[in-house]
């Protein structure tokens, strides 16, 4: 049981999916059994990443529904269990992508824990607990789970603020780092959005020179702003073509099934790294192996980041400054935050607020 509350609730209050296409409905669902290494929190926000719209969409495979999304998750801690030394009731409180992990696998023990190769790792949402019962995230008004992967806020950064650095930031800087992003680089970012601009921040801060490389002409103002030297518009064949082989690196966040790959990787020097975050709904198609081999291209995906890398990423945010640019929208108004985030409106994240 709790240390610190007695009236432990048994239930939240959350918007959830209950079916491709249908607007989301507050429901009220069964928080899981509190247990010793639990934490309660009382959420103030959470962010809209892409992640949540394929899994209202199904789009990933089907999801279990009904399924409250959201894993940019901040709040106020309600209660922890009695094993839990590193928050206590009070604390501002977040929680990304990853709730839980098996804690035994090779990748567990090494400090991996995202990539928890046991098939036992509890994701945010449209994911079970050990116990079998259904993991709720952030679009809610409460949030329970294990306190492994909830990290206290850093004192100078805002709930609303801190919420988006738990998947996009995270998922943006721990592979930049992982493949050895530093100055003298040259990193194309791929897609200007929730991860992109996170991830164009992060870059530069890594002393890299960075290319935005966007669907369109619209953010070529704002990508400056974040720290781009240069901008390409994707579909302009002559531009893609002035900058062949001068990228060190290209982060792709972008998640359409339409992808040119051979004018993408044209862009790559040669032993030039291609990281792919973004997660389209289809198999990726149409990639060149003669250029893959030719130019020695390393071709990479990566999968958010483990409570070290949140760590060290909330730190060197600290240090740098790195920031995301939000707009907020009431809880109660998510389903116009949905519909405005299919249109392309985000600038560059929308974070819910209770
Ligand atoms: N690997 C992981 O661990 C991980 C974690 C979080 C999210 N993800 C995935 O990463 C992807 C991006 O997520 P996000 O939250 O950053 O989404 P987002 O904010 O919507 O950003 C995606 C960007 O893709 C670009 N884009 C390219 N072609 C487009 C088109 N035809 N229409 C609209 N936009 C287009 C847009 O940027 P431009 O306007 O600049 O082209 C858009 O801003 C999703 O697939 C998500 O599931 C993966
Ligand atoms: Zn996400
Ligand atoms: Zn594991």
């Amino acid at each position: 049981m709790p240390s610190s509350s007695e009236n432990i609730p048994k239930s939240l209050n959350g918007w959830a999916s209950t079916g491709k296409g249908k607007q989301l409905e507050n429901l009220e669902l069964p928080l899981k059994t509190f247990q010793d290494d639990d934490v309660d929190m009382r959420i103030t926000h959470c962010g809209i990443c892409g992640s949540d719209i394929h899994t209202i969409d199904s789009g990933w495979g089907p999801t279990n529904y009904p399924c409250v999304v959201g894993h940019e998750i901040t709040g106020v801690c309600t209660a922890v269990g009695k094993n839990v030394t590193h928050i206590k009731v009070g604390d501002r409180i977040g929680v990304g992508a990853q709730s839980g992990s098996c804690g035994e696998c090779d990748d567990c023990k090494s400090g991996h824990e995202n990539t928890c190769s046991s098939g036992k790792a509890t994701f945010t949402y449209n994911s079970k607990w050990p116990t079998g019962e259904e993991a709720y995230g952030g679009y809610a008004d409460k949030w329970r789970g294990h306190s492994r992967f909830v990290f206290k806020i850093p004192e100078n950064m805002s709930n609303e603020i801190a919420a988006t650095f738990f998947c996009a930031g995270v998922t943006t800087y721990a592979p930049l780092k992982r493949y050895g992003v530093t100055k003298g680089s040259k990193v194309g970012v791929i897609g200007i959005g929730g991860l992109g601009h996170f991830a164009v921040q992060w870059a530069k801060a890594m002393g890299a020179e960075v290319v935005a490389l966007s669907h369109s002409d619209k953010k070529r103002e704002d990508a400056a702003k974040l720290g781009c030297s240069d901008y390409v518009v994707t579909s302009n064949k002559d531009e893609m073509k002035q900058h062949n082989s001068t990228l060190t690196h290209i982060i792709c966040t972008a998640y359409s099934s339409h992808f040119d790959w051979p004018a993408n990787l044209n862009l790559l020097k040669t032993n030039g790294t291609f990281i792919l975050v973004g997660l389209p709904e289809a198999p990726l198609a149409g990639i060149p192996a003669g250029l893959l081999a030719v130019r020695q291209i390393t071709l990479c995906g990566s999968i958010i980041g483990s409570p070290s890398d949140i760590q060290e990423m909330l730190e060197f945010a600290d240090k740098t400054g790195v920031k995301p640019w939000i707009q907020k929208y009431p809880m109660s108004e998510v389903n116009k935050a949905i519909e405005d985030f299919r249109e392309g409106k985000p600038r560059y994240r929308f974070v819910l607020e209770n």
